[in-house]
């Protein structure tokens, strides 16, 4: 792999808790994702990033993290996270870890040391305890601030499993730089940084949203950057949600992160005029920093693609998620085939959320007894949240668990994912999977890092060319369109009607 691997890397990633299950409790484990590298060997991506698997109460699907230093029982130990690190590296895959520096977990020990010794002591400075609560809403909804038995309250901007540390107390920073050497020593090989403009706060400000971006947070990403240095080759990603392309292009300058998700993409609506403006800002804010863009369609956060692109509505918007609205998922899919050969053709580096590979749609009928997700429980039951896209993947076999596990998985696989499976895929040579092990492939060759060029194209289509010479065309319109002179069609995203391109369908050419 070249030395800038990240550059240009197809990156996979892992919720462990739905990837696989090795020992039959129905949960996804190390155990099972380590059974299961070949696979990711095989479908050609470069590295994984995987969720959070610390010790957990799972308040928050382990966002709530209890020991940064060490595994969740659930998921395995430190010795076999180890190996796993090794293994992947055999294989060529490179590991990308989350690490959550705004919030920690009730059942940390700093938290219940602080709870332990009672207000005005150092042990609540690495917290913001007050004694009277603030007004600030919970993201999860609800309010922001919680009473403890003594009477003081703490912040929390998600679950009230998840206390915000202070970023104003030095020793916080020590603890992440500590974490940080922690986990390179280990041979990691980057970081995706969990909601990573909200760790400063202005409580004095009077903005209710007096936390987003703010400029102090800049600092904790230079020393995190100049720590990573002493290290080869070794990442920092961040999770940076808002709008402003200026401002989040400040956290790629060279000595702050090496790259962030593209959420702007994300949220993009399936709109040739949007995607192109997308695209064009993306490139623009990117290229003059020397950071690749990365292109990313889905997580574990969002809903799946392949149901968003099938709604009426296609963009994505957290504050209003649609959850359960009507999609067609026919189209969807059709469109999710080509938004994945379009992300894979642009410059820089590409997520794929675990199951995008298979197609596989928003479950949207998990009983409500059986959701996890604090957005369910906070928002009263009115907001179903983010369970229906972390439904185990469906491996082989006619019904569930579908090889997931020899349990019954934390959350039910419909029925109908028989036709979804790896083993069904693997099998069909048009199937979903197919065409990402076939774009993963030639992607590794000819694509990734690099620079685009515009084709002159009918407003309604996207076309362009690669260093390589591998062109990209994406009809988004009604009408069939003509595809330009090439020597031959490399891959399509759904059949080609001769020289013809049918609406929402993608091709790569040379
Ligand atoms: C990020 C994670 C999300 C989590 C939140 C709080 O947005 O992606 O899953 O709930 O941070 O840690
Ligand atoms: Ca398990």
């Amino acid at each position: 792999m070249p030395e800038t691997w990240w550059r240009g890397a197809a990156i996979y990633q892992v919720y462990l808790r739905s990837f696989a299950d090795g020992n039959g409790d129905g949960i996804g484990d190390l155990a099972g994702l380590r059974t299961r590298l070949p696979y990711l060997a095989d479908l050609g991506v470069n590295a994984v990033w995987l969720n959070p698997w610390y010790p957990s109460p799972m308040a928050d699907g382990g966002y709530d993290v209890a020991d940064y230093r060490d595994i969740e029982p659930v998921f395995g130990t430190l010795a076999e996270a180890e190996r796993f690190i090794g293994e992947a590296h055999a294989l060529g895959i490179k590991v990308i870890i989350d690490v959550v520096p705004n919030h920690s977990s009730t059942a940390s020990a700093w938290f219940e040391e602080a709870l332990a010794a009672g207000p005005g002591s150092p042990a609540r400075e690495r917290f913001w305890f007050r004694d009277e609560p603030g007004d600030w809403k919970s993201i999860f909804g609800g309010p922001a601030w919680t009473q403890v038995p003594d009477g003081q309250w703490y912040l929390h901007l998600f679950d009230p499993g998840q206390p915000d540390f202070n970023w104003t107390n030095p020793e916080v920073h020590a603890e992440f730089h500590d974490v940080l050497r922690f986990w390179f020593d280990r041979g990691v090989d980057g970081i995706r940084i969990d909601s990573a403009a909200v760790l400063v706060k202005d409580f004095d400000g009077g903005d209710p949203d007096g936390y987003t971006d703010l400029d102090e947070v800049h600092e904790i990403y230079r020393g995190w950057r100049r720590l990573a240095d002493e290290y080869d080759e070794r990442i920092l990603v961040g999770e940076v949600w808002f709008p402003d392309q200026e401002r989040f292009a400040r956290y790629l300058r060279p000595d702050e992160l090496h790259t962030a998700f593209n959420f702007d993409f994300l949220a993009c609506p399936w709109e040739p005029a949007a995607l192109r403006r997308s695209i064009e800002q993306t490139l623009d804010t990117h290229i003059p920093l020397g950071a690749p863009p990365t292109w990313v369609l889905s997580n574990h956060d969002v809903a799946r693609v392949v149901t968003r692109y099938g709604r009426a509505e296609t963009s994505w918007d957290h504050g209003n998620r649609r959850d359960g609205a009507p999609s067609d998922l026919e189209l969807g899919h059709r469109r999710a085939r080509a938004a994945a050969l379009l992300a894979m053709a642009l410059p820089g580096s590409v997520y794929v959320y675990q199951g995008e590979e298979l197609g596989l749609p928003e479950v949207d009928d998990i009983p409500g007894e059986l959701r996890q997700d604090p957005m369910w429980t906070r928002s009263g039951h009115t907001v179903p949240g983010r369970d229906g896209c972390r439904v185990p993947l469906p491996w082989a076999g006619e019904e569930p668990p579908f090889g997931f596990g020899a349990g019954e998985p934390w959350l039910p696989q419909p029925e109908d994912w028989r036709k979804l499976t790896v083993e069904a895929q693997t099998a069909d040579l048009g199937s979903t999977l197919n065409l990402y092990r076939a774009a993963l492939r030639l992607r590794r060759d000819r694509l990734g890092d690099g620079t685009l060029t515009w084709l002159q194209s009918r407003p309604d289509v996207l076309a362009f060319t690669r260093e390589s010479g591998l062109t990209c065309v994406v009809n988004l319109g009604a009408d069939p369109v003509r595809l330009p002179p090439h020597e031959s069609v490399l891959l399509a995203s759904g059949p080609l009607d001769g020289d013809e391109l049918p609406s929402d369908t993608a091709v790569w050419l040379t």
